[in-house]
Protein backbone atom coordinates (compact mmCIF):
# COMPACT_ATOMS: atom_id res chain seq x y z
CA UNK A 1 0.00 0.00 0.00
CA UNK A 2 1.22 3.25 -1.15
CA UNK A 3 2.23 5.82 1.68
CA UNK A 4 -0.73 7.98 3.20
CA UNK A 5 -0.43 11.35 2.70
CA UNK A 6 -1.77 12.57 6.12
CA UNK A 7 -1.35 10.22 9.32
CA UNK A 8 -2.57 11.02 12.67
CA UNK A 9 -1.02 9.89 15.87
CA UNK A 10 -2.66 9.84 18.98
CA UNK A 11 -3.46 13.34 18.58
CA UNK A 12 -5.26 15.36 21.38
CA UNK A 13 -6.45 18.89 21.99
CA UNK A 14 -7.24 20.27 25.39
CA UNK A 15 -8.44 23.57 25.55
CA UNK A 16 -7.81 25.61 28.92
CA UNK A 17 -11.49 26.97 29.68
CA UNK A 18 -11.02 28.13 33.34
CA UNK A 19 -8.69 28.00 36.41
CA UNK A 20 -10.31 26.60 39.67
CA UNK A 21 -8.63 29.30 41.92
CA UNK A 22 -9.40 27.35 45.11
CA UNK A 23 -7.37 24.72 44.55
CA UNK A 24 -4.90 25.94 42.00
CA UNK A 25 -6.14 23.76 39.21
CA UNK A 26 -6.36 24.29 35.28
CA UNK A 27 -9.42 22.86 33.84
CA UNK A 28 -9.05 21.93 30.44
CA UNK A 29 -12.30 20.86 27.43
CA UNK A 30 -11.14 17.67 26.16
CA UNK A 31 -11.90 18.34 22.53
CA UNK A 32 -9.52 15.57 20.93
CA UNK A 33 -8.41 12.21 22.94
CA UNK A 34 -5.80 9.94 21.04
CA UNK A 35 -7.33 10.15 17.94
CA UNK A 36 -4.86 7.87 15.13
CA UNK A 37 -5.98 7.77 11.34
CA UNK A 38 -4.23 7.51 7.80
CA UNK A 39 -5.34 8.86 4.51
CA UNK A 40 -4.28 7.35 1.56
CA UNK A 41 -4.30 8.94 -2.17
CA UNK A 42 -7.17 9.72 -4.25
CA UNK A 43 -8.98 8.31 -0.47
CA UNK A 44 -11.90 10.08 0.84
CA UNK A 45 -12.03 9.93 4.51
CA UNK A 46 -15.38 11.21 6.29
CA UNK A 47 -15.50 12.58 9.65
CA UNK A 48 -18.47 12.36 11.36
CA UNK A 49 -20.27 13.16 14.63
CA UNK A 50 -22.12 15.89 16.34
CA UNK A 51 -22.00 19.23 17.45
CA UNK A 52 -19.12 20.03 19.59
CA UNK A 53 -17.29 16.71 19.25
CA UNK A 54 -14.23 17.76 17.95
CA UNK A 55 -14.36 17.32 13.57
CA UNK A 56 -12.65 20.79 13.32
CA UNK A 57 -10.54 20.71 15.79
CA UNK A 58 -8.76 17.88 14.23
CA UNK A 59 -9.17 19.84 10.92
CA UNK A 60 -6.70 23.03 12.18
CA UNK A 61 -4.65 21.07 13.56
CA UNK A 62 -3.91 19.45 10.25
CA UNK A 63 -3.03 22.45 8.48
CA UNK A 64 -1.15 23.77 11.91
CA UNK A 65 -3.90 26.45 12.70
CA UNK A 66 -4.17 24.92 16.30
CA UNK A 67 -0.95 23.29 18.14
CA UNK A 68 -1.32 19.75 19.11
CA UNK A 69 -1.64 19.23 23.27
CA UNK A 70 -0.12 15.88 22.62
CA UNK A 71 0.71 13.91 19.23
CA UNK A 72 1.91 14.28 15.85
CA UNK A 73 1.10 14.90 12.58
CA UNK A 74 3.18 13.08 9.40
CA UNK A 75 3.05 14.17 6.04
CA UNK A 76 4.07 11.54 3.26
CA UNK A 77 5.62 10.14 5.77
CA UNK A 78 7.35 13.38 7.82
CA UNK A 79 6.84 14.53 11.12
CA UNK A 80 4.96 18.15 10.55
CA UNK A 81 6.50 18.94 13.84
CA UNK A 82 9.78 20.02 12.54
CA UNK A 83 8.52 22.08 9.16
CA UNK A 84 9.47 25.76 9.05
CA UNK A 85 10.06 28.18 6.62
CA UNK A 86 9.77 26.93 2.79
CA UNK A 87 8.73 23.29 3.96
CA UNK A 88 5.74 24.43 6.02
CA UNK A 89 4.98 26.77 3.19
CA UNK A 90 5.25 23.73 0.84
CA UNK A 91 2.99 22.19 3.21
CA UNK A 92 0.33 24.67 3.32
CA UNK A 93 0.04 24.60 -0.59
CA UNK A 94 -0.91 20.90 -0.09
CA UNK A 95 -3.24 20.50 2.17
CA UNK A 96 -5.97 22.93 1.67
CA UNK A 97 -8.97 23.84 3.30
CA UNK A 98 -12.44 24.89 2.92
CA UNK A 99 -14.55 26.30 4.98
CA UNK A 100 -18.24 25.71 5.72
CA UNK A 101 -19.42 29.38 5.58
CA UNK A 102 -19.38 30.49 1.70
CA UNK A 103 -20.30 33.83 2.76
CA UNK A 104 -17.75 34.98 5.08
CA UNK A 105 -14.77 32.71 3.53
CA UNK A 106 -14.52 34.81 0.22
CA UNK A 107 -12.84 38.59 0.47
CA UNK A 108 -15.88 40.58 -0.36
CA UNK A 109 -13.74 43.28 -2.04
CA UNK A 110 -11.92 41.38 -4.07
CA UNK A 111 -13.00 40.12 -7.74
CA UNK A 112 -13.27 36.20 -8.32
CA UNK A 113 -10.23 36.32 -10.61
CA UNK A 114 -7.90 37.81 -7.48
CA UNK A 115 -9.35 35.13 -5.29
CA UNK A 116 -8.61 32.64 -7.20
CA UNK A 117 -5.27 33.63 -8.69
CA UNK A 118 -4.01 34.30 -4.98
CA UNK A 119 -2.65 31.15 -4.53
CA UNK A 120 -0.91 31.32 -7.82
CA UNK A 121 1.33 34.18 -6.90
CA UNK A 122 1.83 33.41 -3.54
CA UNK A 123 3.07 30.13 -4.44
CA UNK A 124 4.84 31.38 -7.73
CA UNK A 125 2.93 28.83 -9.81
CA UNK A 126 2.88 30.43 -12.85
CA UNK A 127 4.22 34.34 -12.99
CA UNK A 128 2.90 35.35 -16.23
CA UNK A 129 -0.45 37.54 -16.10
CA UNK A 130 -1.57 36.00 -19.41
CA UNK A 131 -1.29 32.73 -18.46
CA UNK A 132 -2.42 32.95 -15.04
CA UNK A 133 -5.78 34.46 -16.76
CA UNK A 134 -6.38 31.63 -18.49
CA UNK A 135 -5.40 29.33 -15.79
CA UNK A 136 -8.00 31.16 -14.04
CA UNK A 137 -10.75 30.62 -16.67
CA UNK A 138 -9.87 26.84 -16.81
CA UNK A 139 -10.20 26.49 -13.56
CA UNK A 140 -13.79 28.37 -13.78
CA UNK A 141 -14.86 26.53 -15.80
CA UNK A 142 -13.70 23.28 -13.96
CA UNK A 143 -16.07 23.97 -11.11
CA UNK A 144 -18.69 24.57 -13.14
CA UNK A 145 -18.86 28.29 -13.86
CA UNK A 146 -18.49 30.23 -16.93
CA UNK A 147 -15.17 31.90 -17.69
CA UNK A 148 -16.89 35.35 -17.77
CA UNK A 149 -17.45 35.34 -14.23
CA UNK A 150 -14.11 36.60 -13.30
CA UNK A 151 -14.77 40.19 -12.76
CA UNK A 152 -17.66 40.01 -10.37
CA UNK A 153 -17.49 39.95 -6.73
CA UNK A 154 -18.26 37.03 -4.05
CA UNK A 155 -21.62 39.26 -3.15
CA UNK A 156 -23.07 38.77 -6.79
CA UNK A 157 -23.59 34.95 -6.38
CA UNK A 158 -25.45 32.33 -4.81
CA UNK A 159 -24.22 30.44 -1.52
CA UNK A 160 -23.46 27.51 -4.36
CA UNK A 161 -21.62 29.32 -6.49
CA UNK A 162 -19.45 31.23 -3.83
CA UNK A 163 -18.84 27.43 -2.60
CA UNK A 164 -17.77 26.64 -6.15
CA UNK A 165 -15.63 29.38 -5.91
CA UNK A 166 -13.75 28.35 -2.36
CA UNK A 167 -13.59 24.87 -4.67
CA UNK A 168 -11.68 26.63 -7.17
CA UNK A 169 -9.67 28.97 -4.86
CA UNK A 170 -8.33 25.79 -3.52
CA UNK A 171 -7.61 23.30 -6.62
CA UNK A 172 -5.70 26.19 -8.20
CA UNK A 173 -2.63 25.66 -6.10
CA UNK A 174 -2.46 21.66 -6.86
CA UNK A 175 -3.20 20.14 -3.19
CA UNK A 176 -2.81 16.67 -2.44
CA UNK A 177 -5.93 17.18 -0.08
CA UNK A 178 -8.69 19.24 0.67
CA UNK A 179 -10.11 19.17 4.01
CA UNK A 180 -13.78 20.36 3.36
CA UNK A 181 -15.39 21.33 6.97
CA UNK A 182 -19.09 21.22 6.43
CA UNK A 183 -18.97 22.40 2.89
CA UNK A 184 -22.46 22.15 2.32
CA UNK A 185 -24.75 22.43 5.26
CA UNK A 186 -24.99 26.08 4.66
CA UNK A 187 -26.84 25.21 1.58
CA UNK A 188 -29.87 24.69 0.09
CA UNK A 189 -30.87 20.53 0.27
CA UNK A 190 -31.32 20.89 -3.75
CA UNK A 191 -27.69 22.43 -4.22
CA UNK A 192 -25.80 20.25 -1.58
CA UNK A 193 -25.88 17.49 -3.78
CA UNK A 194 -24.37 19.34 -6.87
CA UNK A 195 -21.19 20.45 -4.53
CA UNK A 196 -20.82 17.31 -3.44
CA UNK A 197 -20.33 15.61 -7.23
CA UNK A 198 -18.07 17.91 -7.95
CA UNK A 199 -16.05 17.12 -5.36
CA UNK A 200 -16.15 14.20 -6.25
CA UNK A 201 -15.46 14.18 -10.01
CA UNK A 202 -12.59 16.91 -8.99
CA UNK A 203 -11.30 14.23 -7.05
CA UNK A 204 -11.11 11.81 -9.52
CA UNK A 205 -10.00 14.19 -12.47
CA UNK A 206 -7.66 16.02 -9.76
CA UNK A 207 -5.73 12.63 -7.96
CA UNK A 208 -7.19 14.44 -4.51
CA UNK A 209 -7.79 13.63 -1.65
CA UNK A 210 -10.21 14.74 0.72
CA UNK A 211 -11.10 14.74 4.50
CA UNK A 212 -14.98 15.35 4.48
CA UNK A 213 -16.20 17.10 8.28
CA UNK A 214 -19.71 16.52 8.51
CA UNK A 215 -22.53 15.89 11.24
CA UNK A 216 -25.00 14.68 8.66
CA UNK A 217 -24.08 11.27 8.28
CA UNK A 218 -26.15 10.89 4.98
CA UNK A 219 -24.13 13.43 3.37
CA UNK A 220 -20.76 11.20 4.55
CA UNK A 221 -22.24 8.45 2.78
CA UNK A 222 -22.29 9.80 -0.24
CA UNK A 223 -18.56 10.94 -0.75
CA UNK A 224 -16.60 8.93 1.90
CA UNK A 225 -14.47 5.78 1.08
CA UNK A 226 -14.25 5.40 4.59
CA UNK A 227 -15.78 6.60 7.55
CA UNK A 228 -15.04 8.10 10.95
CA UNK A 229 -17.03 7.89 13.96
CA UNK A 230 -16.52 10.54 16.70
CA UNK A 231 -17.50 11.19 20.27
CA UNK A 232 -16.59 13.76 22.61
CA UNK A 233 -13.12 14.10 20.85
CA UNK A 234 -12.85 10.13 20.19
CA UNK A 235 -13.09 8.02 17.55
CA UNK A 236 -15.68 5.42 18.35
CA UNK A 237 -15.80 3.59 15.02
CA UNK A 238 -14.06 3.74 12.01
CA UNK A 239 -14.86 1.25 8.38
CA UNK A 240 -15.25 0.96 4.96
CA UNK A 241 -17.84 3.52 3.82
CA UNK A 242 -20.31 0.17 3.34
CA UNK A 243 -18.90 -2.01 5.90
CA UNK A 244 -20.51 0.80 8.66
CA UNK A 245 -23.83 0.65 7.78
CA UNK A 246 -24.11 -3.19 7.35
CA UNK A 247 -22.17 -4.36 9.76
CA UNK A 248 -22.80 -1.13 12.41
CA UNK A 249 -20.92 -2.54 15.31
CA UNK A 250 -21.05 0.62 17.51
CA UNK A 251 -23.98 1.57 19.58
CA UNK A 252 -23.45 5.62 18.77
CA UNK A 253 -23.07 4.49 15.27
CA UNK A 254 -26.53 2.71 15.65
CA UNK A 255 -28.35 5.79 16.86
CA UNK A 256 -27.25 8.45 14.23
CA UNK A 257 -28.00 5.90 11.24
CA UNK A 258 -31.15 5.25 13.13
CA UNK A 259 -31.60 9.27 13.06
CA UNK A 260 -31.11 9.25 9.00
CA UNK A 261 -34.91 9.69 7.97
CA UNK A 262 -35.96 7.39 5.47
CA UNK A 263 -38.91 8.10 3.00
CA UNK A 264 -42.01 6.58 3.63
CA UNK A 265 -40.83 5.65 7.66
CA UNK A 266 -42.47 7.09 10.16
CA UNK A 267 -39.87 9.47 11.92
CA UNK A 268 -40.06 7.56 14.74
CA UNK A 269 -39.91 4.17 14.28
CA UNK A 270 -36.70 2.24 14.81
CA UNK A 271 -35.05 5.48 16.18
CA UNK A 272 -32.34 4.92 18.89
CA UNK A 273 -33.29 7.93 20.43
CA UNK A 274 -30.48 8.76 22.54
CA UNK A 275 -29.96 10.04 26.35
CA UNK A 276 -28.92 13.11 27.31
CA UNK A 277 -26.79 15.41 25.77
CA UNK A 278 -22.97 15.94 24.84
CA UNK A 279 -22.18 18.06 27.72
CA UNK A 280 -19.84 16.69 30.02
CA UNK A 281 -16.38 17.04 28.11
CA UNK A 282 -14.23 18.10 31.10
CA UNK A 283 -13.20 16.34 33.16
CA UNK A 284 -11.55 12.42 33.58
CA UNK A 285 -13.65 9.69 31.52
CA UNK A 286 -12.64 6.72 33.50
CA UNK A 287 -14.67 4.38 31.14
CA UNK A 288 -16.38 4.51 27.73
CA UNK A 289 -16.64 8.03 26.87
CA UNK A 290 -20.40 7.19 25.49
CA UNK A 291 -21.17 5.68 28.65
CA UNK A 292 -23.75 8.18 29.97
CA UNK A 293 -26.10 8.05 27.16
CA UNK A 294 -26.02 4.62 25.69
CA UNK A 295 -28.47 2.22 25.88
CA UNK A 296 -26.42 -1.10 26.37
CA UNK A 297 -23.99 0.32 28.76
CA UNK A 298 -23.31 -2.31 31.28
CA UNK A 299 -20.53 -2.28 34.60
CA UNK A 300 -17.60 -2.52 32.48
CA UNK A 301 -18.35 0.04 30.74
CA UNK A 302 -17.88 2.77 33.72
CA UNK A 303 -14.76 1.03 34.85
CA UNK A 304 -12.65 0.14 31.48
CA UNK A 305 -11.79 2.30 28.66
CA UNK A 306 -13.11 -0.02 25.65
CA UNK A 307 -9.94 -0.56 23.50
CA UNK A 308 -10.49 -0.72 19.65
CA UNK A 309 -10.94 -4.46 17.87
CA UNK A 310 -11.43 -4.92 14.25
CA UNK A 311 -13.74 -7.57 14.09
CA UNK A 312 -13.47 -7.85 10.13
CA UNK A 313 -10.60 -6.57 8.32
CA UNK A 314 -10.34 -2.08 8.12
CA UNK A 315 -13.14 -1.77 10.48
CA UNK A 316 -12.52 -1.13 14.42
CA UNK A 317 -15.11 -0.42 16.82
CA UNK A 318 -14.07 1.26 20.34
CA UNK A 319 -17.23 -1.03 22.24
CA UNK A 320 -16.68 -3.66 25.27
CA UNK A 321 -19.88 -5.48 23.47
CA UNK A 322 -19.61 -4.39 19.46
CA UNK A 323 -20.58 -7.90 18.40
CA UNK A 324 -23.65 -7.24 19.98
CA UNK A 325 -24.55 -4.23 18.60
N1 LIG B 1 -10.44 27.95 20.79
C1 LIG B 1 -11.17 27.21 21.63
N2 LIG B 1 -11.17 27.46 22.98
C2 LIG B 1 -11.89 26.73 23.83
N3 LIG B 1 -12.65 25.68 23.45
C3 LIG B 1 -12.72 25.39 22.15
C4 LIG B 1 -11.98 26.13 21.16
N4 LIG B 1 -12.23 25.60 19.93
C5 LIG B 1 -13.07 24.56 20.14
N5 LIG B 1 -13.37 24.44 21.45
C6 LIG B 1 -14.23 23.41 22.07
O1 LIG B 1 -13.72 22.16 21.66
C7 LIG B 1 -14.79 21.27 21.39
C8 LIG B 1 -14.67 20.76 19.97
O2 LIG B 1 -14.95 21.84 19.09
P1 LIG B 1 -14.97 21.68 17.50
O3 LIG B 1 -15.22 23.02 16.93
O4 LIG B 1 -13.75 20.98 17.07
O5 LIG B 1 -16.22 20.73 17.30
P2 LIG B 1 -16.99 20.34 15.95
O6 LIG B 1 -17.17 18.86 15.99
O7 LIG B 1 -16.30 20.91 14.78
O8 LIG B 1 -18.41 21.02 16.16
P3 LIG B 1 -19.41 21.66 15.05
O9 LIG B 1 -20.12 20.49 14.39
O10 LIG B 1 -20.36 22.48 15.87
O11 LIG B 1 -18.61 22.48 14.10
C9 LIG B 1 -16.06 22.02 21.69
O12 LIG B 1 -16.47 21.72 23.00
C10 LIG B 1 -15.65 23.47 21.56
O13 LIG B 1 -16.45 24.28 22.37
S1 LIG C 1 -18.47 0.17 25.74
FE1 LIG C 1 -20.37 0.03 26.87
S2 LIG C 1 -21.08 2.15 27.12
FE2 LIG C 1 -19.49 2.13 25.55
S3 LIG C 1 -20.61 1.98 23.66
FE3 LIG C 1 -20.08 -0.11 24.23
S4 LIG C 1 -21.80 -0.87 25.44
FE4 LIG C 1 -22.03 1.35 25.29
MG1 LIG D 1 -16.87 22.26 13.28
Amino acid sequence: MSIPIIEVKKLKKYFPVRANILFMQKEYIRAVENVSFKIYPQETVGLVGESGCGKTTIGRMIVHLEQPTRGDIYYTGENTRRFRGKQLKAYRKKIQYIFQDPYSSLNPRKIVYNIISMGLRNFHIIKDNRKRKEKVSEILEQVGLPPDYLFNYPHEFSGGQRQRISIARTIAVKPDLIICDEPVSALDVSIQAQVINLLKELKNELYLSILFISHDLALVKHISDRILVMYRGYIVESAPSASLFENTSHPYTKALISAIPEPGLDAHKGRIILKGDVTAVTGEIKGCCFEDRCYMSRDICKREPPLGRQLIPGHVSYCHFAEKV
